[in-house]
Parts: C-alpha cells; sequence; structure tokens
C-alpha cells in the first residue's frame, strides 16, 4: 500500500508530466493516478519513462466531469491540478469559452469532487504569475497583491484560484495555490515561445518575434517548478498561495532570450520576423515575489544560460518527440495565427 496517492490531472502535459516522473522517481512511497484528457498539449510520450511502473495509473478522464472523477477522487490522498488550457494567443485568437470551461469548470468540478467524496485530501491548485497582469519594472507581487488578469487566459486561472481559496474557506477544504512564472525545459508543446523558436529555428522557418521583443518573462526551469510543487505538498500552508519564480537577474527580454537560442544553434539573427498585433492586450512585464516559498526552504537551482543550452540540444535530439506535434491540429492553429502555411509547406 502507497504511502500516498497522488491524483495528477494534466499529468501528460508539458508541467504535469515533468511532476509525475520526478514524484516517481523521488518519492518510493507515492502512487499516481494521472487523469488526462489528452486533448491537443496532452501526450501519453510525455510519460513514456513511467508508464510501466507499478506505482502508475493512466485514465482519460474530463476533469469537467464530476461523475467521472468520483472513482478516483475517492481513492486518493493528495490532488494535484494541472490541466488546463495555457496558451495565451489561443485564449484571444479562438474561442475563449473552452478557456473558461476547462480551467474554471474543471477547477470547480474536481474541488466539488473532492468536497464530495474525500473531504481530507489535500488539493494544490497549479496557477500562473499572470494573474497580477503587467507590473511595472521594479514591482514584484507578493501574494497579496491585486489580480489584474490581462488575457482571457489569465482570467480563467484567477477564477480557478478564487474557486479553490473559496472551497477552503467555505467546506474547510485543505487547498493551497501555486503561481508560477513562464517555465520552460523539455516536452513543452512547441506553441509556446521558447519550444516554438528552437523548433522552427531547427526547421529552417522564421521566428515570429511579437511587438519588438521588449517584454519580460521571468522564465522558470520545469523541474525546478515542480521541486516547489513537491515542497508545498509537504510544507505548504492551507489556505495559502505561494509565488514560485526564477527571479531572474538580469531580467531577459524576449529578443534577448530569442538571441540565446540563435546563439546556441549558430544562426544569425536574419531569421527572426518582427510581428505586429498577434498578441491583443500583450503584457509587457511579470515578476513576482518568492519571498513566502524561499521562507519554506524552495529556491530556484538551474541557471537560465545552461538550462537554455540544454533545452535547446534536448530539443535537437528529440525531433521524432516534436515533429509530429507540429502538423494537424498544431498546424491548423500556426496557420490562422501567424498566416504562414506557406513556409511551413517548405519543409
Ligand atoms: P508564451 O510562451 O506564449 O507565454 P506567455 O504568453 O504565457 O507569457 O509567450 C512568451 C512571450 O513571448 C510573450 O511576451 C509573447 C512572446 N511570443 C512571441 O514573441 N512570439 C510567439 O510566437 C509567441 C508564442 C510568444
Amino acid at each position: 500500500m502507497a504511502d500516498r496517492r497522488v491524483l495528477v490531472t494534466g499529468g501528460c502535459g508539458f508541467i504535469g508530466s515533468c511532476f509525475v516522473r520526478m514524484l516517481l522517481d523521488r518519492d518510493p512511497g507515492a502512487e499516481v493516478m494521472n487523469l488526462d484528457l489528452l486533448t491537443y498539449a496532452g501526450n501519453p510520450a510525455n510519460v513514456a519513462s513511467v508508464e510501466r511502473s507499478s506505482r502508475y495509473t493512466f485514465a482519460r478522464v474530463d476533469v469537467r466531469e464530476i461523475a467521472s472523477l468520483k472513482p478516483w477522487v475517492e481513492q486518493c490522498d493528495v490532488i494535484v491540478h494541472f490541466a488546463a488550457e495555457s496558451h495565451v494567443d489561443r485564449s484571444t485568437s479562438e474561442n475563449a469559452g473552452s478557456f473558461v470551461e476547462t480551467n474554471v469548470g474543471g477547477t470547480f468540478a474536481i474541488l466539488e469532487a473532492m468536497r464530495r467524496y474525500q473531504p481530507e485530501a489535500r488539493f494544490l491548485q497549479v496557477g500562473t504569475d499572470e494573474v497580477y497582469g503587467d507590473v511595472e519594472a521594479p514591482q514584484a507581487p507578493d501574494e497579496m497583491a491585486l489580480l489584474r488578469p490581462s488575457s482571457p487566459y489569465s482570467a480563467s486561472k484567477a477564477a480557478a484560484d478564487h474557486i479553490a481559496l473559496s472551497f477552503e474557506r467555505t467546506h474547510g477544504l485543505d487547498v493551497l495555490v501555486s503561481r508560477c512564472t513562464n517555465n520552460y525545459g523539455p516536452y513543452q508543446y512547441p506553441e509556446k515561445m521558447i519550444p516554438l523558436f528552437i523548433t522552427n529555428a531547427l526547421e529552417g522557418l522564421p521566428l515570429p518575434l511579437y511587438d519588438g521583443g521588449t517584454q519580460i518573462r521571468d522564465w522558470l526551469r520545469v523541474e525546478d517548478h515542480c521541486e516547489a510543487i513537491l515542497l508545498l505538498l509537504d510544507s505548504g500552508a492551507s489556505g495559502e498561495v505561494y509565488n514560485v519564480g526564477a527571479n531572474q537577474e538580469p531580467e531577459k527580454t524576449n529578443a534577448e532570450v530569442t538571441q540565446m537560442i540563435l546563439d546556441c544553434l549558430g544562426h544569425s539573427e536574419s531569421v527572426v520576423e518582427p510581428r505586429l498585433g498577434l498578441r491583443p492586450g500583450h503584457d509587457q512585464r511579470y515578476a513576482v515575489s518568492t519571498e513566502k516559498i524561499r521562507a519554506l526552504g524552495w529556491k530556484p537551482r538551474r541557471d537560465f544560460s545552461e538550462g537554455i543550452e540544454e533545452t535547446v540540444r534536448w530539443y535537437s535530439d528529440h525531433r521524432t518527440w516534436w515533429m509530429p506535434l507540429k502538423s494537424g491540429e498544431y498546424r491548423a492553429f500556426y496557420d490562422a495565427q501567424y498566416g504562414r502555411a506557406a513556409e511551413i509547406d517548405k519543409v
């Protein structure tokens, strides 16, 4: 019998799968139940290394359906809720309804299932620093700061955080919220900036750098983020929010990150294609104070320059992982977003 049965939603996604692999590796007493609907960004290949483990179970479940969640929630001790629609560009260019349904409705459904069937469990809502909105330098909001989400994506995540915390206050459930900065690393779906730019560069395609590339994101290595979640499950306090960020010094603009990627690959700047207006309401800067989680003993351990190099190498070495992803549904999205069907056709 396992010491703890951990229900992970969205465990076939980028961050969720890193967490599943890390938890099974580091905690021999943990059993993982991975519930994932396998929508476009959920990929069973991300958890191929653990799928034979006797401590791992997968089920294709829609987190919005309380009845489907019941048999899984009933047997868990801990829930880590990653499942979400997460791409800002999709939330501004497509029907944002799926963001509300999955991110708000899914969070509500899983909390309601926990309230009904397993009220003693611990629930961790994996959130985002984007709920604080555009942050003027040199500010770095702490967990008490006002939420000012800009996009339908970040607004849906802010709502999900509030729902989660309301279940703690109203029903006395053990609920905590983490809010991370932008993650990067292996297995990230190539719609997000870093894997998109690396894979485009590897394919000889242009790098669509938005709005002058002056924007700032606090890039956090996904393994550092997952270590923070492991710590919070053990040491975080119920009803509390914890920011998780790299606090990069100096901060990096998108243009600088792009240059680092190009340097790793030995490409010239000429592949950068400036694009304007593709991201309405584009936030200029994200940053968070991480004092609260640092006081619990966490800090990011991975250096960004090394992390980018390792990440570029990983995508170079794992073409069979990402090449199939850049067709089908992704291709339709890419064409609609960037209007660059002709470029992809050349490959
Ligand atoms: P992204 O990876 O989509 O994450 P988020 O919007 O959650 O921060 O974008 C990171 C930054 O990169 C953001 O400022 C937008 C920019 N960006 C581009 O310049 N070009 C792109 O094609 C994409 C996807 C993002």
